[in-house]
């Protein structure tokens, strides 16, 4: 296990390349399982969790070659349709593999993944879609088994829960509905970039999808689909991620390369919103320090609204932002492990009923903490940047699961983290 210590106060200048998006690699490995032909991936960010799909990939029977950031797979022939507890109690997202075992084999059988940190994780609208599209779901042992044994058929399915659309059930059941007979039409689907990146490869391997983006996707089944080559698109949290640097950190400003804007557009807003000045290009984003910062009141929405993936960095800069600021998250309301943590650090912060309130202190100071969850780690290091002293923080592995070499990028703009052995 590792740790970084994060060296307070240094001012961050210059310009950082955003990475491939984890939210979109993991659903678009697993949509390799499809084609017996090869896939040619680009822009996989080299974090664990794209590392553990690719383990799970290799145990269903796919071959996998990896050299710097391309990824080359070729599943010409499934040796099984489960995924194991030992790997899927690892990352939540190996749930993905449902559909597309579905679709090729009419038969998954993939552990249930259980709670986490962040709260409750139910896959039963996951389950819900794919017994809408034949599939018999039974759990047994801890494992969901899943048996189309007629196949898979065209049906209207309705993925909205009492929290909104869910993105890899999404996911999940345009996989699978790709290789059904006849036309799906998905109501309530996720309208996240991830859900459209995936649509656009499965495109291109041939399958007739409309509608990506909308909360209404239509899937005209086809009898097979073909390998591909696909650029994974930029990590839009990622990208968050490192404004919230420059908001918090910057000297004058950073800019962040190899971005979409139009996906950064709820956080840029709220941004201005503190003061901050934000100026996009096509493919960049330029992050300015407020000269006279103010908080904000922010509520996480299914896209385009605020990404719950960003709300515990918006936590970090309004804990040293005058004012009081309101977090408030609908998709995961017990998402605040970062809070705590962040208390230590002096941090005037009540999480009650999903609801942070944040009364902004001048400065944080050098405390001891524990990384409990990917975007709960970032946070972390992003209020250790201007903290006064020297943050020891533990179990980066967290961070490692979903962000490509944060501290080198960090340090490549300026700022002094070191990372050891626990
Ligand atoms: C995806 O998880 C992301 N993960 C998460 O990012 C992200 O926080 C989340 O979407 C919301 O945007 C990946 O893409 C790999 P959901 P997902 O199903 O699809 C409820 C990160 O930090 N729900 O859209 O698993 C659920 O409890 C990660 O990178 C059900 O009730 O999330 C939540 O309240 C963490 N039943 C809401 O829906 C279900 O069957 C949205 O969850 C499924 C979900």
């Amino acid at each position: 296990m590792e740790k970084f210590i994060v060296h307070g106060g240094s001012q961050l200048e210059g310009s950082v390349n955003i990475s491939g998006s984890k939210n979109a690699s993991l659903p678009i490995l697993a949509a390799t399982l499809l084609t017996r032909e090869q896939c040619v991936i680009r822009r996989v960010p080299d974090v664990s969790d794209t590392n553990y799909m690719l383990q799970i990939l290799q145990n269903l029977g796919a071959e996998v070659e990896r050299a710097s950031g391309t990824v080359v797979i070729r599943c010409e022939k499934l040796r099984s349709h489960e995924a194991p507890y030992d790997l899927v109690r690892k990352m939540r997202a190996s749930v993905c593999v449902m559909g597309p075992l579905l679709a090729r084999h009419n038969r998954a059988s993939v552990s249930l993944p259980g709670g986490c940190v962040i709260g409750d994780r139910p896959i039963d609208l996951h389950l819900r879609g794919l017994e809408g599209l034949g599939a018999e779901a039974t759990v047994e042992g801890g494992n969901v088994h899943l048996e189309a044994r007629y196949g898979l058929t065209g049906k209207v399915i309705d993925m909205s829960g009492k929290h909104g659309a869910t993105v890899l059930g999404t996911d999940n059941v345009m996989m699978a509905a790709v290789l059904a007979k006849g036309t799906t039409v998905i109501t309530g689907a996720a309208c996240e970039p991830e859900v459209v990146d995936l649509a656009d490869f499965l495109i291109a391997m041939g399958a007739k999808i409309t509608g990506a983006g909308t909360p209404r996707i239509e899937i005209e089944g086809v009898s097979e689909l073909g390998g591909v080559e696909h650029t994974v698109i930029p990590d839009r949290i990622e990208a968050g991620t490192f404004m919230v640097a420059g908001a918090l950190a910057a000297k004058d400003s950073i800019t962040l390369r190899r971005v979409n804007p139009e996906h950064l557009t709820s956080i840029t807003e709220v941004l201005r919103r503190c003061g901050c000045k934000v100026e996009v290009s096509k493919t960049t984003v330029t992050v300015s320090r407020a000269a006279n910062p103010v908080g904000a009141n922010i509520t996480t929405e299914p896209y385009p609204g605020f990404p719950t993936d960003m709300q515990a960095q918006m936590c970090s800069l309004f804990a040293v932002t005058p004012g009081t600021s309101v977090v408030r998250d609908t998709i995961f309301p017990q998402r605040f492990m970062h809070a705590s943590e962040m208390k230590r650090m002096g941090a005037d912060i009540t999480v009650d009923d999903g609801t942070a309130i944040i009364h902004g202190v001048e400065q944080l100071s050098a405390a001891p903490v524990m990384a409990s969850d990917l975007r709960a780690s970032a946070a972390l290091v992003l209020s250790a940047l201007t903290a006064k002293g020297n943050t020891e923080i533990s179990r980066v592995y967290h961070i490692d699961r979903g962000y490509e070499h944060i501290d080198d990028k960090l340090i490549n703009l300026g700022a002094e983290i070191e990372r050891l052995p626990a």
